[in-house]
């Protein structure tokens, strides 16, 4: 298992896209790489957050100095408009080949 070491500090989105782009180039190769390019990337949540009373994603983006597409890559399955007290986000995450 190869763990690419992303910190918040480096945007996960653009890693993804670079690594969607390699992959499209691959795929008119047909090269030995392409079944584990598209094998996919795990995400790893390293920091969650637990929303309190009155968060919205936009204030904790700003609190925790997060871009926004880096916030929805980070939290894929999150609807903003949706947020419940208790629930968990994911503040920093690493990108894991399987
Ligand atoms: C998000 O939640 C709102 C309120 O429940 C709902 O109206 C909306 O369709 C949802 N959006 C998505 C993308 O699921």
């Amino acid at each position: 298992m190869a763990k690419a070491m992303i910190s918040s500090s480096f945007p996960i989105f653009l890693l993804a896209f670079s690594l969607l782009i390699f992959s499209i180039s691959v795929e008119t190769r047909s090269t030995p790489f392409r079944g584990v390019v598209e094998a996919g990337l795990e995400l790893q949540c390293n920091k969650v957050y637990g929303v309190k009373n009155g968060d919205t994603c936009f204030d904790l983006e700003q609190k925790f100095k997060i871009t926004t597409p880096h916030f929805s890559f980070i939290n894929p399955n999150l609807n903003c408009t949706d947020l419940f007290i208790g629930q968990w986000l994911c503040l920093d995450a690493v990108l894991i080949l399987p």
